[in-house]
Parts: structure tokens; sequence; C-alpha cells
């Protein structure tokens, strides 16, 4: 039995819970949030959809209670109203933080084992206190962090170079933020390196990942939220938890390095983070890395 729970079914939950039930992900999906109202009419219009699938869904609302047996949780709580057009994410730090930690606690007398999968914002951060709330081993408490923009980074770069962006390997690195990076050194494409790349088809790098890099403002700049990428990020680093794909991703997790949670590589399988393993990064990337890190603990205190 495949069970997941979607806590805070805003934009963001309601589409990751759409796209497990379309999928068929989870024999049994749980909806969490603290409008009774929304949640009660959420459950009854994917009840109806769950009629028109070829599978099984077992589709609810109930409480954090009802998530301690859960295989994965993922969290979509926040108040995306606090975000201003081209502001930070770190507004939201302050009003999510109190729903967090009572969350976490209450995951942590539930009993739940599983693991969990953040996507609140700031997403660095709040993972870090979901961790210390729920009392689990950093391994089973990750957040989605650059692999969103990581995907952004693909994108922006299959446009320049005219290729499915899901030919292109390369990660962005470090806050899920203004301080994140593109780590050119791991990124290729068509068998080639990014230097050859760039003689070949004369990129603007910079360009290219501050397109990446402002990606979801871009989007939150005409709808006021972004929901469609970060959900199936959410859900597809989900599917690697429950296929036990032992499968590298870019996701914010503990860094022993940076004692702390940011983007850096690791392989996710069923207990969440099962290995990391070091990027041959220029002296240059990792200061940026390094200037990430500092970037998100000098923020927590300012927003804090
Ligand atoms: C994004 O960049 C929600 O922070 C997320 O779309």
């Amino acid at each position: 039995m495949r069970k997941i729970g979607v806590v805070g079914i805003g934009h963001v939950g309601v589409t990751v819970a759409h796209i497990i039930i379309a999928q068929g992900l989870a024999d049994e999906l749980v909806l969490v949030d603290k409008k009774p109202e929304k949640l009660a009419s959420e459950e009854l219009d994917f009840r109806d959809a769950a009629s028109l699938l070829d599978h099984h869904v077992n589709v609810h609302t109930g409480t954090i209670k009802d998530l301690a047996d859960a295989d994965v949780i993922i969290s979509a709580l926040g108040h995306i109203d606090l975000i201003k057009p081209g502001g930070d994410r770190f507004t939201e730090l302050k009003a999510n933080t109190p729903e967090v930690q009572q969350v976490g606690s209450d995951l942590k007398n539930a009993g739940f084992n599983g693991v969990l999968i953040v996507i609140s914002n700031p997403v660095d951060v709040i993972t870090g206190i979901y961790q210390k709330a729920t009392g689990l081993p950093t391994n089973q408490v990750f957040g989605t962090g650059t692999y969103l923009d990581t995907a952004r980074l693909k994108r922006a770069l299959g446009d320049t170079l005219a290729i499915d962006p899901r030919g292109i390997n390369g990660y962005m690195l470090g806050e899920h933020g203004d301080s994140q990076f593109a780590a050119w050194s791991t990124v290729s494409a068509l068998g080639k390196n990014i230097t050859e790349l760039v003689k070949l088809y004369n990129i603007d790098l910079n360009h290219v990942a501050e397109a990446a890099r402002v990606g979801g403002f871009t989007v939150f700049a005409g709808k006021k939220y972004t929901n469609f990428a970060i959900a199936h990020a959410a859900v597809s680093l989900a599917k690697l938890v429950l296929s036990d794909a032992h499968r590298e991703a870019i996701v914010s997790h503990y860094d022993n390095q940076f004692k702390g949670y940011i983007s850096t590589p690791a392989v996710i399988g069923r207990d969440g983070i099962t290995a990391e393993f070091d990027l041959q990064l220029t002296d240059e990337e990792q200061a940026l890395l390094q200037k990430s890190a500092d970037a998100i603990a000098e923020k927590t205190k300012a927003y804090l």
C-alpha cells in the first residue's frame, strides 16, 4: 500500500494531489489543511475525478494523525500572498515557521517515520525547521531545493540549443533563491561540455543562468503564484522514494560541509537521502556554494 499525505492544499498542494491521482502514484492519498470547507470541496472534486480513472486511488481528507503511517508526506504549506513581485522567498519565513513547527511536532507525536519532502519556502530553512520539529533523521527530510531551478536551467539552455531539456546534464546549486548559481562545469549536452557548447552555439551563459534563477518570479509576475513545475518536482522526488530508485537528484538536504540545508546532489531512495557524492567543482564554484550557504544563514537571521 503506497500512502502519501499532502499538507497544505493551496495552489501547489492541490496540483501535487492532482498529479498523484492522475498518475496513480498512491493507493491512498490524504489531504490535510486548516480550511475544512476547502478540504471538503477538493476531496469531493478529486473523488469525482477518481471515478473516471482506470486505476483506483482512495483520496480523502484527514488530520496529521492520519499521516502516521504515510510512506511520503509532501509539505506545501505557504503564504505566497506575502511575496512581492521580484521579492524574496524568505518573506514567507516568519509566517510559515509556526505552522511548520506545529505540523512537525504533530508528526513526531503521531509517530510518523516516513520521508518528508518539503516545498514550503524558504525551502532550505523550512526543511531544517521540519527536521528539528519532527526529530526525524536528516536523511528522511529533504526539500525540493534547486531541483526545480536545475529544471529551469535545462529549459533555458534547451531553448538556446533548440533541444529537449531532458537531454541536458548539470546542476543549479545552493539556495533555492537569489544566491543559487549554475555550476557550468557540471553541464553537458550533445556529448559536449559547456566550453565546447559555448563555442559552437555562441551561448550567453549569464543570460541562461539568470533566466533560470528568476524563472519562478517570471511565472509569479503573471499569475501571482507558481504551481505546475514545483508540483511535478515534488512528485517526481516522491516517485524516487516510493520506487527506491537510488537515483541522483539535486535537493535541499543536510550537508555536512555546511552544517545546514542546501542543494547539492544526493541519491534518493526508500529512506530519503541514501547517499551524497562530491562534485569536482571549480574553485570559483566552490566559493559560490559557500557564499550561498552564508546567504541562507544571514537571511535566516534577518527575516526571523
Ligand atoms: C518556485 O520557484 C514555489 O519556490 C517555488 O516555483
